[in-house]
């Protein structure tokens, strides 16, 4: 194939689309082997068919997207137990969220699919490539192929597809922008010192005592934690529990379900050696330590016991925290230590907090020295 003279710039911006699609094929080596029209739309009948396809689809993920939009809004999401009314409504919100997802994205995606094996022509074309950047000539070239490619399947002219196309995408992006910034329109210290970063639901209201009670997964079982219930070197994921909610199955269940909420009980053996940080000698009760099961690196529950050691791993990044040195990371990427809650025994014998953390818990963020006390 012999090369074309090179265009000078303003011959290329004096050619037609059509002569610079040819120019471009000519220059880039580009050989058709064959180019037969789109199957799907060579007659008026079939043309007619896949146009309805494709709108069918593309209103099919509007659809989708809309109820997505509104399943997040609106849907109730607090927990209802079972046999309670609405514990259908509760158990469907999960699927529903994924189906209309799946549905928005899944109809575009195939609308799509189908528009370009439908409405493209269907040509078989070589190229011989060249190592190296492209010339000015190529993006002249290349943007009228796509241009032309773009007026051959008719995108332009097929108004209705192109609309519900383009409002599609546009509704998929919202559908994006609000998972995505939907968090950030709360402003989280609205509440002060009481705001959701600062506390828990270990911190006490009123006089009433906070339990240790373990976490069984079952917001109707309430057992409450006392020393004997742990050996010496064992560990236990507690949650915070009070007499005046033990019928309230939905309390139950968000203390349970709350990510700040988990602490991990540790008896250790006796006569360990422990030295505390100073200013916080007295938040344990003998050998049992309480302290936050959220790591302090990105949140993942860090619960290993490493008997040995005394240390607690986070399997997710290997931190790992010396229980006996306040729970300090000797290794990983957490920065800081595990929060501690301060523990002691009632009248009963029963584990209960005497406040909420003294830290904030969880992944360190810009504010947080303010929240420590
Ligand atoms: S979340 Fe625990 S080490 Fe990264």
């Amino acid at each position: 194939m012999s090369t074309p003279r090179e265009p000078t710039g303003h011959e290329l911006e004096r050619m037609s689309r059509s002569e610079l699609v040819e120019l471009g094929g000519s220059l880039d080596g580009v050989q058709v082997v064959s180019d037969e029209p789109a199957h799907g739309s060579d007659t008026p009948d079939r043309e007619r068919r896949s146009r309805r396809l494709v709108t069918l689809l593309l209103v099919l993920s509007l659809l989708c997207a809309a109820g997505f939009v509104w399943a997040y809004l609106f849907w109730p999401t607090g927990y209802v137990p079972p046999g309670a009314p609405g514990h259908t409504a509760y158990l469907l919100y999960t699927p529903l969220i994924g189906l209309t997802f799946f549905g928005a994205v899944g109809a575009l995606g195939v609308a799509l699919v189908v528009y370009v094996r439908r409405f493209y022509p269907d040509e078989v074309a070589v190229q011989h490539l060249e190592r190296g950047p492209s010339p000015e000539k190529d993006r002249f070239t290349a943007a009228a192929t796509f241009a032309e490619a773009g007026a051959h399947t008719g995108f332009g002219r097929r108004t209705m597809i192109r609309r519900l196309g383009l409002t599609g995408f546009g509704v998929i992006g919202i559908m994006g922008g609000l998972v995505a910034v939907g968090g950030l329109v709360r402003n989280p210290w609205r509440q002060g010192t009481d705001a959701a970063l600062w506390t828990t639901g270990w911190k006490p209201t009123g006089d009433e005592p906070v339990f240790l009670r373990v976490a069984a997964g079952d917001p109707r079982e309430i057992v409450k934690v006392r020393p004997e219930d742990l050996e010496p070197a064992s560990i236990l994921t507690v949650v915070p529990f009070r007499e005046s909610e033990r019928d309230d199955v939905e309390k139950n269940h968000d203390a349970e379900m709350a990510p700040d909420n988990p602490v991990v009980l540790i008896r250790l053996p006796a006569g360990t050696h422990v030295t505390n940080p100073p200013g916080r000698e007295d938040l344990h009760h003998g050998d049992y330590y309480a302290f936050s099961k959220v790591c302090t690196h990105l949140g993942c529950p860090a619960a290993l016991y490493d008997t040995q050691l005394q240390v607690i791993l986070c399997p997710c990044h290997q931190s790992e925290f010396r229980i006996t040195e306040g729970a300090r990371p000797v290794f990983g990427p957490a920065a800081r230590p595990l929060p501690q809650l301060p523990i002691t025994v009632d009248a009963d014998g029963y584990f209960v907090a005497r406040s909420d953390f003294l830290d904030p818990v969880g992944p360190s963020f810009w504010e947080m020295r303010r929240g420590s006390r």
